[in-house]
């Protein structure tokens, strides 16, 4: 299973690099707006940066705009991905890029024949978001359930991304369900390495080891 980091935030990126942690990066415009720097500087420097698939998002609406966009993006390094939203337009551009050979990752996938779709049309990867759908009392996780069956019976290549994820749980059950990467958020990420009972248990070790002291 593959982890992404799912922010623009630089010293996050940075820090999940040294943790050995990130396999890849997926950005959308609300985490550049966050960021409030020059976007342009900031996509750059994360694609230089990472060592792996880089998702970037596109703002055009229709199609034209949409390719046009995709083939700036795909421009700035090998590991670019291009996020392209799941719409009759966007799915249109999926296929040309697809032939063009630019990598896709199709976004806002918020039912299981939505990402049916977008692999036909050629995506390299599908992004569910499973807690926007928690959000609203639906159960996130079953469309994940139900992709990872629609791919293995027809054997795409299009990669799951298990998007819009809030907490530790997501990413376990993302994981016993086999889908192929989480894109995680920085505050998660760290989460999923610790346990109390991991610190209680080196203080332990440690309180322990220094009564050997007093034997010496
Ligand atoms: C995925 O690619 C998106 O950037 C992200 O996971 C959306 O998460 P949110 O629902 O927390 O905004």
């Amino acid at each position: 299973m593959k982890f992404f980091i799912d922010t623009a935030n630089i010293e996050e990126i940075k820090k999940g690099i040294d943790m050995g942690l990130v396999d890849g990066v997926t950005t959308n415009p609300t985490l550049l707006a966050k960021e409030k720097k020059d976007p342009q500087e900031v996509i750059r420097e994360i694609v230089s940066i990472v060592n792996g698939p880089v998702s970037l998002e596109v703002i055009s609406k229709d199609y034209k705009g949409m390719c046009e966009e995709a083939r700036s993006l795909s421009a700035l390094g090998g590991n670019v991905v291009v996020k392209i939203p799941m719409t009759e337009e966007g799915i249109k551009a999926v296929q040309t890029l697809s032939r063009e050979g630019i990598k896709t990752n199709v976004t806002l996938i918020f039912q299981p024949l939505q990402a049916l779709i977008a692999a036909k049309a050629g995506a390299s990867y599908v992004s569910p978001f499973i807690g926007r759908l928690d959000d609203i009392s639906e159960r996130g996780m079953g469309i994940i359930e139900d992709i990872v069956m629609i791919f293995g019976n027809y054997g795409f290549e299009t990669e799951i991304i298990v998007a819009s994820i809030r907490n530790p749980v997501h990413v376990l059950e993302a994981a016993r369900i086999g889908a192929d990467i989480a894109t995680i958020p920085f505050a998660v990420l760290r989460q999923l390495i610790g346990h109390p009972l991991t610190d209680i248990g080196i203080e332990r070790f440690l309180k322990d080891w220094e009564t050997l002291k007093n034997k010496g």
